[in-house]
């Protein structure tokens, strides 16, 4: 048995029981009543995205159906309904992430677009030719692309922290590449196509140390992991509320309000301006200056009761319910001859991705589907961690907090219908 393996055990016997009633939660997500090809649904595609609770779905019918009307223009009621419904899910944000204020949350359409907002407005004014931002070999590509644009267009490098074979960063190595050239860190929390948790206090230390700040793509983290921005000391936070039971298309940055004051706007139009000539355009406080044009006031209602409903189960009870099916997972896939599991990390979320020796990953994916289990195969926007580990592909499963044991049980039985399709069975 393998180190990650044996801990994987000892970490299942230590939390056999989580406290979380999973039979109610799974009644409060009605997509997960259903068949596929004739088989129950199994869902295991939750770092792509997750599904929604009932209340996230009547929050936005409810809207809708009541509320429905634009934000900060109106002086009707339905306009004041709509903003206060708006602003009450900024202060659920703020809460959700202990920031200091709810001026330090901005909506964007999601993580992908908050990262390229910090690099557009916060990076680009701040770095020069022959400056460096620093990133680890883990990151999704939108973390890497926006800041190789940047540093292409103004003649800065990209530098890269590696890891090592059980996708670990290497913090040494880290340490190293922090240099006096670095300008910004922008570090993921909980890589999605490895699991890995990283040790992002420790690396936002050692980058204040040398006064760079960092920016932590928090997708992966802020569903699972309980968030404090002010403990962690980061400079940015930035995540989408797809990922944690909201709806598609809104998610949030976070930035310490001083940073966000002196960064000019990401984009220009309505809202986010205090008056307009032709000479000169003066602009909106925080958090409006980052807001232009109607936002997705439903996606953000639809956030808050996401919001409202994790916290009404529990971080804590989810993580140690997710830390007890990765670890499950984890011991019964490596009972499966010829599986070889990418991301053995000590510290991983819920997340277990894996090749399969002689079969592609897209084909695993599409049996599993015609038993009902639904994974993610492919490169998961992390090109480079597939070279890393010379694999084209991996199969990902991935776990909320309705999933169980049975389903991990599903998707083994599931595998072995891969190995006798493909005769190694
Ligand atoms: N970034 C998402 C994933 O990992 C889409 O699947």
């Amino acid at each position: 048995m393998t180190g990650f393996a044996e801990s994987a055990k000892r970490g299942r016997e230590t939390t056999h029981t989580p406290a979380l009633d999973v039979g109610r939660i799974r009644r409060d997500f009605p997509i997960l009543d259903q068949r596929i090809h004739g088989k129950p649904l199994v869902y295991l595609d939750n770092a792509a995205t997750s599904q929604k609770p009932q209340s996230v779905i009547d929050a936005l019918t409810h809207y809708y159906a009541f509320d429905n009307s634009n934000v900060h223009r109106g002086v009707h009621s339905l306009s004041m309904r709509a903003t206060q419904a708006y602003e009450d899910s900024r202060k659920k944000t703020q809460r959700f992430i202990s920031a200091a204020d709810p001026s330090e949350i901005i909506f964007v359409r999601g993580t992908t677009e908050g990262i390229n907002l910090v690099a557009q407005s916060y990076g680009r004014p701040r770095l020069r030719a022959g400056d460096e931002v620093l990133i680890s070999a883990m990151e999704h590509h939108s973390n890497i692309v926006p800041w190789q644009i940047l540093c292409e267009e103004i003649g800065a490098s990209l530098r890269v922290t590696p890891m090592n074979e059980n996708g670990e960063i290497l913090i040494d190595e880290y340490e190293m590449l922090l240099t006096p050239k670095t300008r910004i860190v922008s570090i993921v929390h909980v890589s999605n196509s490895l699991g890995t948790i990283n040790p992002i206090e420790q690396m936002i230390e050692m980058a204040h140390a040398r006064q760079v700040p960092v920016v932590v793509d928090g997708a992966q983290a802020a569903p699972h992991i309980e968030v404090d921005v002010q403990k962690l000391d980061c400079d940015f936070f930035v995540f989408s509320s797809h990922k944690m039971y909201g709806p598609t298309g809104i998610g949030v940055v976070y930035g310490k309000r001083d940073l966000l004051d002196a960064m000019p706007p990401y984009q220009g139009g309505g809202d986010m301006i205090a008056s307009v000539t032709f000479e000169k355009t003066t602009y909106n406080t925080l958090p409006h200056k980052f807001e232009a044009g109607t936002p997705n006031v439903a996606g953000v209602v639809g956030l808050g009761a996401a919001i409202d409903y994790v916290q009404s189960v529990g971080l804590p009870a989810i993580a140690a319910h997710e830390h007890d099916l990765v670890n499950y997972a984890t011991e019964k896939l490596l009972t499966i001859d010829g599986v070889r599991l990418i991301g053995t990390a000590k510290r991983k979320a819920g997340i277990v991705s894996f090749v399969l020796e002689g079969v592609h990953p897209h084909d695993v994916g599409t049996i599993l589907d015609n038993e009902g289990v639904a994974i993610r195969t492919g490169h998961h926007c992390t090109q480079p961690v597939m070279d890393f580990f010379k694999v084209p592909a991996t199969s990902r499963a991935s776990f909320a907090m309705y999933n169980t044991r049975d389903d991990i049980d599903a998707l083994i039985a599931a595998m072995t219908k891969v190995k006798e399709v493909f005769g190694n069975g």
